[in-house]
């Protein structure tokens, strides 16, 4: 089975997802859906990799670090970052050592799906990447003030449904947001 990068990420309608490293927005659910999709596994005796910029990691809240029941996987240039602290969590200076790593016959048995959890650099090499399958785009439907933003989506992909997913437009806090699933063609 080839490497299929799955990317997941919250934008609102100016297509930001972050502000001053941290989420322009609390929205629950949202973070929830985020959180079943990312850890969820068919083989319960696998687990499945969460990869994250340098920043996005910094900003999880360290009581939630590293991101529960999922193999994290830090990109940075840093060569000396001590995560030996954290279960299952490694650290790569570039996107080839992350795949090398993912084609280990020795660590492939452990992980089952590879999610690309952000920030936008990330993201735009995921999608341009020839590993990238899908993007689980969930839309906001309001506009923040945001400092980092998803990067242009790639022109070959299209909508898919995904029961997986939150069906249709939720609201939370009296804000409306809805999962968009695009698959590369
Ligand atoms: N709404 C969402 O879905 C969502 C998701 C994720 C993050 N966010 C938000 O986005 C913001 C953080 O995102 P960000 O775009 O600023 O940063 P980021 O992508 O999380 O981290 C950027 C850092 O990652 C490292 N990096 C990236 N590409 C690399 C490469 N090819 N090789 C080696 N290292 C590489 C570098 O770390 P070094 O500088 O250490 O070398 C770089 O400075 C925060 O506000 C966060 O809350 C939102």
């Amino acid at each position: 089975m080839t490497i299929q990068f799955k990317l997941i990420s919250a934008c609102c309608e100016n297509m930001g997802i972050g502000k001053n490293g941290d989420l322009p927005w609390r929205l629950k659910n949202e973070m929830l859906h985020f959180t079943s999709m990312t850890t969820n596994t068919h083989d319960s005796n696998k687990k499945n990799v969460v990869v994250l910029g340098k920043k996005s990691w910094d900003c999880i809240p360290g009581k939630y670090k590293p991101l529960v029941g999922r193999i994290n996987f830090i990109l940075t240039s840093a060569k000396n970052l001590d995560v030996s602290k954290y279960r299952d969590t490694y650290v790569f200076n570039s996107w080839d050592q992350i795949v090398d790593k993912l084609e280990d016959p020795e660590f492939k048995n452990k992980y089952e799906d590879v999610w690309i959890c952000g920030g936008s650099k990330i993201y735009e090499d995921a999608m341009k990447s020839q590993h990238f399958y899908r993007l689980y785009l969930t839309r906001i439907k309001k506009n923040y003030d945001c400092d980092t933003f998803f990067p242009k989506l790639i022109e070959n992909i299209k909508k898919v449904s995904d029961t997986l997913v939150p069906q249709g437009i939720q609201e939370e806090n009296g804000i409306q947001w809805e999962v968009e699933v695009w698959e590369k063609q």
